[in-house]
């Protein structure tokens, strides 16, 4: 057998400390899958008192971790402290640097910095994974880069973000309010310390952006993303959606397009009926649409202590086991800067709008979709209050560009009481 790959692993959070079980617990089995025992020399984290529950005592111990990814007894550095900057990109630089490979969790860290990392790593003839940072427990970088590797990919799409997943789906089951369920979240530990990297979309859009380069042999442009969190998602069109067959979901969308490349995460409809729309609570959801295979769906836990310390496990025994290959599924220097798509592809809108109660109103509204070239696909329309009614429009494919004209033509109707809502339907 080989000699041991060497670990430093900086973090021991909650998927730092869940690697150090997955390595202690399973030592043999790695060595055999390996060919090589898979070892750490040292480790590195805050505060050295901390009891987390797993002994260190056998590791050596370093308070910074730039210090731990040059150390000579370290052949690979595992980053998990998170954060684009920082400590988290200090450490990885300079393990890249000083010639070791690298594993990370650390989505943030590649959307902003992935291709300068990448160039880095492959300038340095050093390889650097990061299975974790998608979907946690899912291996879909893996099945991107090599399960796929026959394919051209045409779209990747999915549920990336947990939390709002869980937001989405209690509010419907509980009937409670976005704000009821934020708290409830929070309360429970489900959000990341900056809750708006969650429900803001950004953290999903950071994993969009790593799959849309994998996908599309692209440069990372998480700049390039138009982005919308769930936080003006109402129990009121949960319940609307519903009642015309739909979920709402944080969806990303990433896919070229004559128009250039086009990636998106926003609330979106989905069927409910499809896989996307009986995805409940934490689970993530990826689908990728390649030429040859059609269309593969991933699902499975995307955090927590096992499923993301598992993901980066496959990454650990990937480089105990000799793998070589660029971050990106292409050398970084190849990949290309895409143009960000001009507008978004034609797709059906839910509307959801409450019109006084006097004649002609719903006529007025239908004037302004028809001028603005949006057909209506299907219309329901409630019981009135005293003075308005709640109407529920979908309409046939159509441009944003179009919406928005007849959403501002609306404006001027005076027949609306409030501000309609607008959502796109996706085809899934
Ligand atoms: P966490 O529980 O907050 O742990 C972070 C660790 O980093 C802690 O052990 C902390 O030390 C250490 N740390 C912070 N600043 C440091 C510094 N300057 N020097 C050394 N250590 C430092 O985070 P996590 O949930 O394990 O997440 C780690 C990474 O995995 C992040 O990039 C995250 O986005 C990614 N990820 C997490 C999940 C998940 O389910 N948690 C899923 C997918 C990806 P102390 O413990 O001493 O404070
Ligand atoms: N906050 C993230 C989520 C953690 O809810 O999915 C995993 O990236």
């Amino acid at each position: 057998m080989s000699a041991p790959l060497r670990l430093g692993i900086a973090g021991l959070g909650t998927v730092g400390i869940g690697v150090l079980r997955i390595i202690r617990q399973h030592a043999a089995l790695l060595a055999a899958r390996s060919g090589r025992e898979i070892v750490i020399s040292a480790v590195s984290a805050r505060d050295r008192t901390k009891d987390r529950g797993v002994p260190l005592d056998r590791y050596a111990w370093e308070d910074d971790p730039v210090a731990l990814a040059t150390r000579d007894d370290v052949d690979a550095f595992v980053e998990l402290i998170g954060g684009d900057e920082g400590p988290a990109k200090q450490a990885v630089e300079a393990a890249l640097a000083a010639g070791k490979d690298v594993v990370t969790a650390n989505k943030a860290l590649l959307a902003i910095h992935g291709q300068a990392l990448a160039e880095q790593a492959e300038g340095a003839g050093r390889v650097f994974r990061y299975e974790a940072a998608v979907a946690g427990g899912i291996p879909v970088i893996k099945s991107l880069t090599e399960g796929l590797a026959g394919n051209e990919i045409t779209r990747v799409m999915g549920v990336m973000n947990g939390s709002c997943n869980y937001i989405l789906t209690r509010m419907e089951s509980a009937g409670l309010s976005y704000e009821e369920v934020f708290a409830e979240a929070d309360g429970l530990g489900y959000l990341e310390a900056d809750p708006q990297l969650d429900v803001g979309g950004i953290d999903a859009a950071h994993k969009l952006a790593i799959l849309a380069s994998l996908a599309f042999g692209t440069k990372v442009n998480f700049d390039g993303i138009t982005l919308e969190g769930i936080d003006r998602v109402s129990i009121d069109d949960i319940h609307a959606a519903a009642d015309m067959g739909y979920k709402i979901k944080l969806l990303g969308v990433a896919q070229k397009t004559g128009r250039g490349l086009e990636q998106r995460m926003q609330p979106c409809l989905v069927p409910d009926t499809s896989p996307l729309g009986q995805l409940e609570g934490g689970t993530n959801m990826v689908v990728l649409d390649g030429d040859a295979v059609g269309q593969i769906v991933l699902r499975g836990p995307g955090a927590g202590e096992g499923p993301t310390a598992s993901a980066v496990m496959a990454d650990v025994c990937d480089i105990a086991k000799g793998w070589r290959g660029p971050v990106f599924g292409l050398p970084a220097n190849s990949l290309t800067t895409a143009n960000p798509a001009r507008a978004e592809m034609p797709a059906p809108y839910y509307l959801r709008m409450s019109l006084e109660d006097k004649p002609g109103a719903l006529a007025k509204i239908a004037t302004v979709l028809g001028d603005a070239g949006v057909s209506i696909d299907r219309m329901r329309q409630y019981g009135h209050d005293d003075t308005s009614a709640p109407v529920l429009i979908v309409t046939h494919k159509t441009t944003p560009d179009a919406l928005n004209a007849a959403l501002a033509a609306m404006e001027t109707t005076s027949v609306l009481s409030g501000a309609p809502v607008a959502l796109r339907i996706e085809a899934v």
